[in-house]
């Protein structure tokens, strides 16, 4: 388990496979990510064995916030491709209950996230993709301290446009001198 201040991460179970397939169904959420096509139970099944094989460093973790009862499933977020040779690796993100969403949670895991990459995972450039027009994330991306570093012009499509993807990333001593102020 990895504790934040008001969330956690976890490994995924099958369990929480049902809650997956409901928000990737929601297009509010399927906007961000690359995901076109609705989503069945089958498929997330498939998902969830090959995610079992891959090295655990790469698999997604469940997360979860603090209530008054309890921890509550509210997404998930997690490395992958990760280069061990040049310590780099990618990272994705999704809070599934838009519901709470722009109340800090998302900056919440992507700090925790990054803390996790640098100082348990070792890695030394942590990087991401965006879609040019997903402003919220790339507002939590800018608090955090990630530096926009390309583009990739109209390598995207959705809602009837070509869309750019924004590729930003964070080095170790970019998360050390942040630490130290
Ligand atoms: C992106 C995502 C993780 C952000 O989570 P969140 O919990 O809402 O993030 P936070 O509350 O920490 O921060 C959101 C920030 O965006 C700001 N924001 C919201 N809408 C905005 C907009 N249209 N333009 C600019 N900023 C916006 C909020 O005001 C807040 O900034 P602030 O703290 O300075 O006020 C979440 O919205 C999500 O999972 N989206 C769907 C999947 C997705 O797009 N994943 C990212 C793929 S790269």
């Amino acid at each position: 388990m990895i504790y934040g201040d008001r969330i956690r991460l976890r490994h995924v179970e099958r369990d929480d496979l049902p809650q997956f397939v409901e928000w990737l169904n929601d297009p509010r959420v399927t906007r961000g990510l690359s995901i076109h096509i609705p989503l069945s139970m089958d498929e997330e099944e498939s998902w969830y064995e090959q995610m079992l094989k891959s090295p655990n460093e790469e698999r997604p973790l469940c997360i979860e916030a603090k209530q008054e009862d309890g921890w509550r499933l509210i997404g998930n977020s997690g490395f992958f491709s990760i280069d061990w040779r040049c310590r780099s690796g990618e990272f994705g993100i999704f809070i599934g209950d838009t519901a709470i969403w722009d109340q800090g949670y998302g900056t919440e895991v992507v700090r925790l996230i990054l803390q996790h990459g640098f100082c348990t995972l070792n890695l030394h450039r942590i990087f991401l993709r965006v879609f040019a027009d997903n402003l919220r994330a790339i507002r939590v991306y800018e608090k955090v301290g990630f530096i926009h570093e390309g583009r990739q012009r109209q390598a995207e499509y959705h809602d009837g446009q070509f869309c750019d993807v924004i590729f930003m990333s964070m080095l170790r001593p970019e998360w050390d001198e942040q630490e130290e102020e």
